[in-house]
């Protein structure tokens, strides 16, 4: 063995980068996050983790609800965008087309594949960060990237977020829940 302690720091191997939909003041609002996941399965929560100071964080306290979109790599540019410019200084609101779903007031972005459709279940405070925590009430997703009834993962070419770089998915390495079947005990 030959590791190195490389001290504490909010470390994760791989993460999705998503836009976090909310509305501030009546419009429609879109921010990069990558600090997400799935919180629950029943009911079903996802979960993201948004830094006090984001103008996001104004519109989810104000309506208690949220969306997490899933943009497709062929957004990498306006994703990013999301991320670099702040709702306080200037208007995201056009760079994706919105639509409104069950709660009316969580906007979901047209362009990406998948949007999560989410009613603020808990947000956490950690320090720097809130963990906000939705309760899943709606996904819409693109006819064209649905199999079987879920959001198949090469048609919908999320981009993943890593080392300060965008991803896309990679070649799969085996199947969940079946190659561990092989397993044999030395
Ligand atoms: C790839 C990427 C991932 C990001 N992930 C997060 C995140 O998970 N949480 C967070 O608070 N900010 C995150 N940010 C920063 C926000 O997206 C950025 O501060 C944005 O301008 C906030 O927008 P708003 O002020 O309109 O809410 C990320 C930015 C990028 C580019």
């Amino acid at each position: 063995m030959d590791k190195i302690t490389l001290g504490p720091m909010p470390y994760m191997s791989v993460m999705p980068t998503l836009l976090v939909g909310a509305n501030v003041k009546g419009k429609a609002n879109y921010m990069t996050a990558a600090w997400a996941t799935v919180a629950c399965m029943a009911p079903p929560m996802v979960c993201v983790a948004l830094n006090k100071t984001r103008y996001t964080v104004k519109g989810i306290d104000e309506n208690k609800t949220f969306s997490l979109n899933v943009p497709a790599a062929k957004h990498v540019v306006e994703t990013d965008h999301c991320g670099l410019v702040s709702g306080a200084q200037q208007d995201k609101s056009a760079i994706f087309t919105s639509y409104y779903g069950t709660l009316k007031t969580a906007p979901l972005a047209e362009e990406c594949p998948v949007n999560i459709e989410c009613r603020l279940f808990r947000s956490v405070d950690c320090g720097s960060h809130l963990l906000y925590i939705g309760e899943v009430v709606e996904i819409h997703a693109d006819r064209s990237c649905v199999v079987d009834g879920k959001p198949d993962t090469v048609k919908t070419d999320p981009i993943v977020y890593a080392q300060s770089a965008y991803w896309h998915v990679g070649k799969p390495a085996g199947k969940a829940f079946s190659v561990g079947k092989e397993y044999k005990k030395k």
